[in-house]
């Protein structure tokens, strides 16, 4: 069901010159995310049409000018056609070079992120149709923030030992700051009190910070959101959006396996911002620490499902994003079923 989902694979300013690169896994797959010699987005798999080696080890660079396989020296230009068989004359006769160019996720651009769905067996030229995705209210909301303007800062990855699906219901409720995060975050945000709405299959939480008490003294033109609250957008089915007041970062967490998943979280901030590297730090300290906090209690929520302890689980009225995104997990398999 996932790999039929438009997922984020990058920020656009990650390949902002044809030639600028990441190499990376999605999902099990290794890709390559490229801007290709004609300034477009391209997704391709890492991996050579002859016997199948990885092009490039997972990183990211720019001036690229093809890819050329470490093996036995295959090369591909940037928007994947094959232009190089070394030896072809003797070796390979027959082969006509434009039948075997990189195989590609198909893939869009679209507030400042490249999206591609894993699926390169899936319908043929299926390329992504974010704003239907994400739907007219919030393919809207999302253009307001002007996403394609901020660079990328930072990504990091690591792997953990829980089910993606609860990872990402982490940060459907706030309930718990108070208590989990009581040494991390809980000194900026108003406990247990939050927004939630749902658009198709996406979530928007506002987690009001204690700040925002003091605009009730204020003008009410002079009322802001975002250095009050931090916004947070569940895309489905794997990614999380927490939208601060002058940067993001975006949260995915994909499975691994039925009890493991890998996590990868992508700072993005605005230009004028980059340069204050010391509060970046600060802030992105903080950020990790608070999402160590969640997910290191997924690991022992999944040591409890495995218990049998539980035979349901239980969710208040304040944690109704989890139920919702539930039902969404639910209706998209019925879908899957029903395509099948
Ligand atoms: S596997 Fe790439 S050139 Fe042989
Ligand atoms: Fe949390």
């Amino acid at each position: 069901m996932i790999r039929r989902q438009p997922l984020i694979v990058a920020h656009a300013s990650e390949i902002a010159q044809p030639g600028d690169y990441v190499a990376k896994d999605l999902m099990g797959t290794p890709v390559i995310v490229v801007r290709d010699e004609q300034g477009k987005a391209k997704v391709h798999i890492n991996v050579c049409r002859h016997r199948g080696a990885a092009l490039l080890q997972e990183s990211e660079g720019s001036g690229l000018s093809r890819f050329r396989c470490p093996y036995h020296g295959w090369c591909y230009q940037l928007d994947g056609l094959l232009t190089n068989v070394p030896d072809q004359a003797r070796s390979f006769p027959n082969l006509d070079k434009a039948d075997r160019p990189l195989t590609s996720l198909p893939c869009a651009e679209h507030h400042g992120f490249i999206w591609a769905i894993p699926d390169p067996l899936g319908e043929a030229g299926a390329i992504p149709d974010v704003p239907a995705f994400l739907g007219p209210s919030l393919d809207n909301e999302f253009a307001a923030y002007g996403f394609e303007e901020y660079t990328y800062y930072r990504r990091e990855s690591w792997e953990g030992a829980f089910n993606w699906k609860s990872g990402v219901e982490q940060f459907l409720e706030n309930y718990h700051f108070a208590v989990l995060h009581r040494d991390s975050t809980n000194w900026l945000f108003i406990h247990n009190l939050a927004l939630c709405d749902r658009f198709e299959r996406h979530f928007r939480g506002v987690a009001p910070k204690r700040s925002i008490r003091d605009l009730a003294n204020q003008p009410r033109e002079h009322w802001s959101l975002r250095p009050n609250a931090t916004i947070i957008y569940t895309i489905f089915p794997v990614a999380t959006f927490f939208v601060e007041k002058s940067h993001f970062s975006l949260l995915q967490i994909f499975p691994i396996g039925p009890e493991r998943s890998r996590i990868e979280i992508t700072h993005v901030a605005g230009q004028d911002q980059l340069s204050k590297r010391p509060f970046w730090e600060a802030n992105i300290d903080l950020f990790k620490a608070a999402v160590n906090e969640d997910l290191e209690t997924c690991e022992t929520m999944q040591a409890g499902f495995r218990s049998r302890a539980n035979d349901y689980l239980m969710f208040g009225r304040n944690e109704i994003g989890l139920d919702q995104y539930r039902r969404c997990i639910e209706d998209a398999l019925d879908t899957e079923i029903q395509q099948a």
